[in-house]
Parts: C-alpha cells; structure tokens; sequence
C-alpha cells in the first residue's frame, strides 16, 4: 500500500472504523481529513469495543502514526477526552503516535450552543444533527472568524480571536435566541487550558504526510461520514458540513491529490441514515425492522435509532464514480444470513421517468420511487467463512449481482464485527 483512501459511500456508519483499524496493519499513517467527532467509527478487538470520534483508527495499532490534519473540525476538549480514555485503558498515545494539524478549525462552546439552537429554529426543517457544532464551526471557518488550533497556544492571539468571536455570537445569543451570553473570562481560560494540552501533539501534518510518502511512508486516508452526506454531492440540505469522500482529501489534509494511489468505497449490504433527509430505499416496514435489529443499528455518537433499508445501488454507484473508486468493500454481509429474500434498489422512477443515476438538482428527493429486484437469501451463517469460494452459492450469487448492478469491483467482504471477519477479493 502506498496511499489509500477509504470513504463511506452511502449516509455513513458503513463499518470504516472496522476496516480502517484492519487495513492500518500495512500503512505507517492513518489520516482523518474532515468532520470531527460526529463521527463515531467502532471498532472491536477481542472483547474490547472502542468508539473513536477524532482520532483515527489506526491508534489502536502501535507504531503507526495517527493524524488529525487540517480539514478536521477539531473538538478540543472530546479529543483530550478521547487521548485520556484509551489512555486509561493502556493504549500508547504520545506525541509520538498523534499528531494535530496547527490549522484544524475549533470547536468551541458558542458552536455547540448555535448548533442545538439553530436546530431548534429550523422546526420542520431540522436536520437532525449530532450537536457537535460541526456545521457552525465551518460555517466560521467560511465566514473567516474561526479559531485555529494554532490560535489556542498563544495567549494574546486567543484572547483577541475569542473575544471578536464571542462579540458577535453572544449578541446572536442574546438578540436572537433569547438564550444566555457566554463568560468570555471563563472561556478564554477554558480554551487556553486546554490549548496546553494539545500542544505536544501539534505540528503542520501537511508537510508532515509529504515528506513521509517522499520517503515511501504509506499513508491510509480515513472518510468521515459518507458520499451521501457530502457538503456538496449529497442531499444538501440535509448533509454535514464537509467534502466526505476522497474529494476532501487534498484541501483537508495537504496532501496533494494525484499522489492518492488507491480509492476505495465502503457500503454495506443494506443501507441505513441516522437523522432527517431524504432516504429514497428506506423500508419502514418488517424489513427495515429486522435490518435494525440484526444490524444493531444505533448510532455510535448519538445513540439515535438508525433508519433502515434496502441497498440501494444507484447511490453507491453514483457515490463510487464521483469520487473514481478502484472498487469497494461490502460490509455487514452477514446481517443478511436470516433473510429469505432480499431486495436491491435497481433504479428509480423521477418524475415519472425510469433512471438508473442520481438525480443530482431534483429538489424533492423525497419523491424518488425505487424499483426493485429480488434474490433469494442464503439462511446460513456466514459469519466464520474467510475464504470466498467457502459462501454459499446464493451469497456469492448475491455478491456477484450487486457487484455488477454497481459496475465496481467489490475487493473485500466484512462478514463480522471484528478484526479478522473478512473475505479478502483483492484488497
Ligand atoms: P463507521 O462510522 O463507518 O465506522 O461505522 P459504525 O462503527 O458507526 O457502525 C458500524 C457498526 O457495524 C459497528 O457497530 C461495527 O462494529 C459493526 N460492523 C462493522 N462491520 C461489520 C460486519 O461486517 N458485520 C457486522 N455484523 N457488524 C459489523
Ligand atoms: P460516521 O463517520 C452517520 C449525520 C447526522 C445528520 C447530518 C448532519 O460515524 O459515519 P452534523 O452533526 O454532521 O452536522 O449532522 O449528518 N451524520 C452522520 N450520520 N454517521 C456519521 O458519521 C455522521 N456524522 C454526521 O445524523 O443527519
Ligand atoms: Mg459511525
């Protein structure tokens, strides 16, 4: 391997975390680039169970340097929560093995606020976001009256910034919200304390990830979200607040996108959205509830029940082309085993007319019709198979199916939660 990206290519909760941990065997740096701790990617050793938000999932391998570049929307005090919790339960983490980007945007508490308030005023139109403050701190950043990592490790710079920051947001607060001011004492303390904390970890990651695959370091660049939930390919407006796929690599990490050597997707064998958006083959019938439950579809950040339904194969193609994937990884195959039939979204009827892309522009995605095809289950356990040939004829009747519905080669199968559940095909 000498870079790879990895990204989801349905809503998100695809199983990157999974992979990720998996594939950061053969790489030397594994890379968050966008988004920030409303992710929540598992991952499972053993009989351990840990559920990064910011760094990235490559840390619970040693030796391998986990980075948190520049695209990320860096929560300050979630990622000195999750340095101290895998701290606590013995995994290394050192200046040594993570390194924050001195450009990452900041999370702070008038975001958090703004987020959860801004929700509120959208009444129907909520997004139903995690209440990160994801979408605020970009829009600071766009705005250009964002704070930078850099900005929390110098005093004066901090003060000046927050205070201009806290000028505006306290009057939206206050004059807008009905809601309380922020201190700005208590956050400027607040924020440079912490800034202390972060500061062993802080470098510029950019020319950190250049020079080492000029020395032929291999990097593992990990998505966030999923192709779906794009800023600017998904369904906007019901999206998070960043480029999800390997379209976010470049600006979000500084590291230049011709030297991206392997693209590849991850979709699971269904499909599944965690807030308010369109969902054009969600079933919320028996379907969608058998999927929750033998997925255990709840989210890893927010707890919220996911919605559920079938794969849907012209978004991840449609996911898979625009970001010019080598291929994919099918994860949570064996989620399928208990289905005695099981249904694929083939095409989609628009405005009354059959089409097999996505109808990037239409403004009711809520309308889209699916149409269907169905295949018999395979009702056997599959979770022990490691080897292709070993499935039963239907699952690789299946696989096959949707592989050439998807018209991308699927590289790996996941068949289980853990490290060593997987079917290599060519990955
Ligand atoms: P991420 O956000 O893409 O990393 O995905 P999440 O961690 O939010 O959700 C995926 C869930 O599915 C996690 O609970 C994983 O442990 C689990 N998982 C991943 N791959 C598989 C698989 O192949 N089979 C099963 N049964 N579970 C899986
Ligand atoms: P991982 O990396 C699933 C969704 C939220 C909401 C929308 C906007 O674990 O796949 P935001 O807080 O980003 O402003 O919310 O995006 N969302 C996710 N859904 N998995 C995620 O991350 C998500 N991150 C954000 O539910 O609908
Ligand atoms: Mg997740």
């Amino acid at each position: 391997m000498a870079s790879l990206s990895v990204f989801g290519a349905q809503w998100g909760d695809e199983g990157k975390g999974k992979i990720i941990d998996l594939l950061a065997r053969d790489a030397d740096f594994v890379v968050r680039y966008q988004g920030g701790s409303n992710a929540g990617h598992t991952v499972i050793v053993g009989e351990e169970k840990y559920v990064l938000h910011l760094i990235p999932s490559g840390i619970l391998h040693p030796g391998k340097i986990n980075v948190v570049a520049n695209g990320v929307a860096l929560d300050p005090l979630t990622f000195m929560d999750e340095v101290d919790g895998l701290r606590e339960r013995g995994i290394s983490v050192e200046a040594s093995n993570l390194r924050l980007s001195t450009s990452a945007h900041v999370i702070l508490d008038h975001h958090r606020k703004l987020d959860g308030l801004a929700e509120t005023w959208r009444g129907v139109g909520r997004i139903g976001t995690t209440g990160r403050g994801i979408g605020p701190c970009y829009a600071d950043k766009a705005s250009r009256t964002g704070l930078r990592v850099a900005d929390l490790l110098e005093s004066k710079r901090c003060r000046e910034r927050l205070s201009a920051a806290l000028l505006e947001k306290n009057a939206l607060f206050t004059h807008v919200h009905d809601a309380d001011a922020l201190d700005l004492e208590e956050q400027i303390e607040k924020y440079e304390a912490v800034g202390e904390r972060l500061r062993p970890f802080v470098c510029d990651t950019g020319a950190l990830l250049r020079e080492a695959h000029a020395e032929g370091k291999s990097l593992l660049f990990e998505g966030a979200q999923g192709v779906m939930l794009d800023i600017d390919h998904g369904t906007y407006p019901y999206v998070t607040s960043s480029n999800t796929g390997a379209n976010g690599i470049p600006s979000g990490s500084g590291f230049p996108a011709r030297k991206v050597d392997r693209l590849v997707g991850i979709a699971k064998s269904y499909c599944t959205r965690v807030g308010e958006g369109a969902f054009p083959s969600e079933d919320q019938g028996e379907a969608g509830e058998s999927l929750a439950r033998e997925g255990h579809e709840f989210g890893s950040t927010t707890g919220r029940p996911r919605r559920c339904g079938w794969f849907d194969s012209v978004a991840v193609r449609y996911a898979l082309e625009l970001n010019g994937a080598d291929g994919w990884i099918m994860t949570k195959l064996d989620i399928l085993d208990s289905f005695e039939t099981i249904r694929v979204g083939t095409s989609y009827v628009v405005d009354g007319e059959e089409r097999m892309t996505w109808p990037v522009g239409c403004t009711d995605l809520e309308a889209i019709e699916v149409q269907y095809e169905e295949l018999s289950g395979w009702q056997e356990d599959i979770s022990a198979v490691r080897r292709y040939e070993d499935l039963p004829a239907a699952t690789r009747a299946y696989v096959e199916w949707v592989e050439e519905r998807v018209g991308a080669p699927i590289l790996m199968l996941s068949v289980g939660p853990e490290r060593e559940q997987v079917i290599p095909r060519g990955l």
